[in-house]
């Protein structure tokens, strides 16, 4: 076979290249990390969550649009419902859990303790901001509990996305309240049936 004339670096097709480097740096950066939400973090490259909640969020009845809202993402875990409101049109969007799971009021087993620190490795938030840096997000996030936001901490919202999360607190009559002060509108997904579930 006849070998074509030789290229020089300038002349090869450099931007497929650039978009194969980005999806194997998003690979290995994916890789680093246990994954709670499946999200997409880039065109092709998935984090292999078991909370696949795209169909969820497909169902949930959203505002015809959240143009122009700030909205609020409690117990954001891996992000993915804070990316889903920032995707669908949010100006702003803040995101807040507590980064130390021992620090959750519902003891679990395997959870740290105050006496037997969380092993940094166990720590939420660096694949929070692994999926946003990937994605290219504005959303913020905040090492907070449920318990302390206040209007003068974190401001007001026009929506505020509560999945999953009162079941896990002791007291969810008080962290409701706290989100009430907070929000025009609060979604509890999962949490509370009735009228508080779609609006
Ligand atoms: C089951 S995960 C749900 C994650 C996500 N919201 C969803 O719907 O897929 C519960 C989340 O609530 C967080 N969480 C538990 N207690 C909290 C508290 N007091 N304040 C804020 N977040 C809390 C946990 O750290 C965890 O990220």
């Amino acid at each position: 076979m006849r070998a074509g004339p030789r290229r020089t670096p300038a002349q090869l097709p450099r931007l497929d290249c650039v978009a194969v480097d980005r999806s194997g740096d998003a690979l290995r950066r994916v890789a680093d990390h246990d994954w709670w939400h499946t999200i997409e973090v880039a065109p092709g490259v998935v984090t292999p969550g078991g909370w696949d909640l795209r169909p969820t969020a497909a169902r949930i009845p959203w505002p015809a649009s959240l143009e122009g809202l700030r909205c609020l993402d409690v117990g954001t875990m891996d992000g993915f419902w804070a990316f889903e409101l920032e995707r669908r049109g949010a100006r702003e969007v803040l995101a807040i859990d507590l980064a130390d799971p021992a620090r959750q009021d519902a003891p679990r087993p395997g959870r740290g303790s105050p006496g037997r620190p969380t092993p940094p490795e166990r720590l939420r938030g660096a694949s929070f901001r692994t999926a946003a840096e990937l994605r290219g997000s504005r959303v913020a996030y905040e090492d907070l509990s449920v318990y302390d936001l206040s209007p003068a901490e974190v401001g007001h919202f026009d929506l505020v996305f509560v999945g999953y999360v009162l079941q896990l607190v002791r007291d969810p009559l008080r962290a409701r309240h706290a989100l009430g002060v907070l929000g025009r509108s609060v979604a509890l997904r999962a949490t509370v049936a009735g009228r508080d579930a779609s609006h």
